[in-house]
């Protein structure tokens, strides 16, 4: 978690997952030495109250749905400024629809934005899995 490095935090989820998230901080407290609060972010919505543009965005296992992939990537795009380092971690679902949403969200993606892909052996070494993928994303740089 960022915020036991140092960072300040926010993290956000829909309405209904906030007393997920508050208890979450609450019994990990004792960890942090930077700050962290909780946040409504619904993808595609406003996201003033959230800017400037973080330093750091994490997304963990945030590519899962259809619906979801266009308001997520006006989130980012929202959100991000050139500088902001975008960590996208997620698991290569390979059921029913799955590979066809990956494969349109990072067609999608890459229309703004440039990946890198974590190479595996720099992953945690406990946690670490061929089916668990690391992208370093930045935004493409604007042509002047
Ligand atoms: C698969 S879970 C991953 C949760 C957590 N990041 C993790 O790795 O354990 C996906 C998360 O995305 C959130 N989510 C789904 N649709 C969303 C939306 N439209 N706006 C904001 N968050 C959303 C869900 O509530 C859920 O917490």
């Amino acid at each position: 978690m960022a915020a036991s490095l140092g960072a300040d935090v926010t993290v956000t989820d829909l309405e209904e997952l906030q007393d997920l998230l508050k208890l979450n901080i609450e019994t990990n407290k004792h960890l942090l030495t930077g700050s962290i609060q909780a946040k409504v972010l619904k993808w595609g919505e406003d996201v003033t109250a959230f800017l400037p543009p973080p330093d750091y965005i994490l997304m963990a296992d945030c590519i899962y749905y259809e619906e979801s992939l266009e308001p997520l990537l006006k989130t980012l795009k929202d959100l991000s400024g050139p500088d902001t380092c975008i960590i996208c971690c997620y698991e290569q679902r390979t059921m029913g629809k799955n590979p066809e949403i990956e494969r349109k969200y990072f067609e999608l993606l890459q229309m703004d934005f440039e990946l890198e892909e974590i190479p595996l052996e720099q992953h945690d070494e406990e946690y670490r899995s061929e089916d668990i993928l690391i992208l370093n994303i930045r935004r493409k740089k604007q042509e002047t």
